[in-house]
């Protein structure tokens, strides 16, 4: 079946998605504070939606055991190459959805305990699509756990005006304020437990290392290559040193009624 892809499949590379599962140290600290959220229990289905290079495949393979199931579902396939090559590595029997979270119809409803999300919603453009299809694909009784990124605040929005392509960018990236959460997500027939915002640091030694991350993080966005002597100036003038950037995160647990 012919699926919606998101413009960053459409552009990935095959170094970018190796250079991502390298660089991820961010997205790998989040994931592991959110595998201790989410809980995976012994005989559970579990759906990593968004699993990219499947960094956290393995463990969750490791939480559910050989009673359970773990799906890696990602639109970009040169992402979920490198995530079967790492499967492969380590005998973890996952099965594999090349589709994006709002066409996920090759897994039958009502067969998912728990739907893990790990920095990916944001990328999602569709949101409230994006919700409903969670929900049937959920067992009455089994939770949605999820964080992503909310609305760049300004320091970082002045960091990405400095690169090419950010308005190109902007049209990629999809953010809901916490009413429109609250509303989308009682629309799709899903209950609230937990839905947090916090800010958190992203910081880089130097800003060829910040680079290099919002390159392979939005699957080649941006080329740093390709910045003009000018564009560099100024990120050098703006960023001299260590680049910190404030990050809106959202958490969220949410649990789909039994009846
Ligand atoms: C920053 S990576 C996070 C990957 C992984 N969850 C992790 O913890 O490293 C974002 C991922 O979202 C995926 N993505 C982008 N748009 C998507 C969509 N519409 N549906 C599902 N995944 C999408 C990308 O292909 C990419 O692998």
């Amino acid at each position: 079946m012919l699926h919606t892809l998101p413009e960053g499949a459409k552009r990935d590379t095959e170094a970018l998605a190796r250079s991502y599962s390298r660089i991820r140290k961010f997205q790998n600290d989040r994931g592991e504070l959110l595998l201790q959220w989410a809980a995976p229990q012994p005989g559970e289905t579990v759906l990593d939606l968004g699993c990219g290079t499947g960094d956290h495949l393995v463990e969750l393979c490791n939480r559910v055991g050989t009673s359970g199931r773990v799906i890696g579902a990602d639109p970009d396939g040169m992402r979920t190459q490198v995530a079967k090559h790492l499967a492969e590595e380590h005998g973890a029997a996952v099965v594999f959805v090349e589709a994006p979270a709002t066409e996920l119809d090759e897994i039958e409803a009502a067969q998912v305990d728990l739907v893990f999300s790990n920095h990916v919603l944001h990328w999602v453009l569709d949101l409230p699509r994006m919700l409903s299809e969670q929900a049937r694909l959920l067992k009455p009784g089994g939770r949605f756990v999820f964080e992503c990124m909310g609305k760049p605040i300004e320091e970082v929005d002045a960091m990405m005006r400095l690169m090419p392509r950010f308005e190109d960018l902007r049209q990629e990236l999809s953010f809901m304020e916490d009413y429109q959460w609250r509303t989308e997500i009682e629309a799709a027939g899903l209950v609230v437990e937990v839905l947090e915002w916090t800010t958190l640091d992203l910081s880089f030694p130097d800003l060829d290392a910040g680079l290099a991350w919002f390159s392979a993080s939005s699957q080649g966005a941006f080329v740093p290559e390709q910045l003009t002597k000018p564009e560099r100036k100024r990120l050098e003038m703006r960023f001299p040193d260590v680049v910190t950037l404030p990050i809106v995160c959202l958490r969220a647990v949410l649990r789909k009624p039994i009846a």
